[in-house]
């Protein structure tokens, strides 16, 4: 299937104030050097607040990023569970087409779609509400055939449970999800054969459903506000490292012992750093104007304006940086110390260079 952006994009995007305080607290997950990593986390919290992924979006979280747009661009293309259109205002519906729900009907559930939504894929209905697909496997294959709607599975569907789903949340309701057929949960349609003790005392719901109607948010767009900032390392880290730092001198000096081995292989590393000397740099790009540095892979919008504060515009530049000169622009790439050497910038540069 062909993807591509589509040809109707808003003017910018912006993450909501929470949403971006958590795809910043997301970023620190990743080692220096490696916050390019956060991308699919970003992009999808993107798609969550917007409904769909718009270009804006992509080209934003790849600047939070350092990421040239390009690379950004291959993963919002590559991956289908990014939307890349606008999806209906009220719920997307995924239909699980693969065999186990083939076979019990995922075809009238289908139909449905193209009956009371739009006659295609990615099409918004006529009142803007609804969009569908038919998407692969989703794992719920014993409660076949099923549905992804918003957040929550709805499984054992037929077509008469499909339209009364549409018709609730058409009118504002959020219909249960999960089996649609009077099953609690996966187990045989006959009912339990073994663990019967199960029976007694379970909730209404078994426990991903009940979950999901204690929250009732299942189509919801996601604002940031909604759930806690997952990011419990930051600032709590810091609070406690004391703590056990003063538990730990207080035993056996013993412990002491590992931490003195350990010193020689230390040293080493900090050699590279002692011989880190600062490449000649310029005010300004010479009269032709700066090279296009973003041809050197690892260097996105936010990497060249970096480069260009420190000094430099030029392949040439890059090409003639020594290994104590390496050493320091991976020092001082802020936020991305180490990459200059790990993408293997000089012998690009070089390569540009040549190529003049
Ligand atoms: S075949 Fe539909 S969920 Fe697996």
């Amino acid at each position: 299937m062909l993807r591509r952006l589509h040809h109707d994009q808003p003017a910018s995007f912006a993450f909501t104030p929470a949403n971006l305080a958590w795809a910043k607290g997301q970023i620190t997950k990743y080692p220096e050097g490696r916050q390019a990593s956060a991308i699919i986390p970003l992009l999808w919290r993107a798609q969550e607040q917007e409904g769909w992924l718009t270009r804006p979006a992509i080209e934003h979280v790849a600047d939070m990023l350092g990421m040239a747009y390009i690379r950004a661009l291959e993963v919002a293309t590559f991956y289908f569970m990014f939307q890349l259109q606008p999806v209906g205002s009220v719920a997307h519906i995924q239909i699980c087409g693969t065999t186990s729900c083939l076979i019990c009907g995922a075809d009238e559930l289908i139909k449905v779609c193209k009956d009371k939504i739009a006659p295609k894929p990615h099409m918004l209905s006529a009142d803007g509400k609804f969009s569908w697909e038919e998407v692969e496997c989703l794992g719920a294959c014993t409660n076949a055939p099923m549905a992804q709607i918003g957040k929550d599975y709805y499984e054992d569907l037929t077509a008469q449970s499909l339209e009364q789903i549409l018709v609730d949340l058409d009118n504002g309701r959020n219909p249960v999800p999960g089996p649609h057929n009077g099953r609690y949960a996966a187990e045989p349609l006959s009912g339990l054969t073994s663990l019967t003790e199960f029976e007694s005392g379970k909730t209404k719901y078994n426990g991903s459903v009940q979950r999901a109607v204690d929250i009732g948010d299942g189509v919801k767009r996601i604002d940031g506000t909604e759930v806690p900032l997952l990011t419990p390392w930051l600032g709590k880290a810091k609070a406690e490292k004391p703590a056990k730092a003063a538990k730990a001198e207080t035993p056996a000096p013993k412990a002491a012992k590992p931490v003195a081995k350990a010193a020689p292989v230390a040293a080493p590393a900090a050699a590279p750093a002692a011989k880190a000397k600062k490449p000649r740099a310029l005010k300004a790009p010479r009269k032709g104007g700066a090279d296009d540095l973003k041809l050197i892979k690892g260097v996105g919008p936010k990497l060249e304006a970096l480069l260009h504060s420190l000094g430099f515009f030029h392949f040439d530049q890059v090409a003639a940086w020594t290994d104590a000169e390496l050493a320091w622009v991976d020092d001082n790439l802020e936020g991305f110390k180490g990459r200059a050497s790990r993408e293997g910038w000089v012998a690009q540069a070089k390569a540009l260079a040549a190529k003049g």
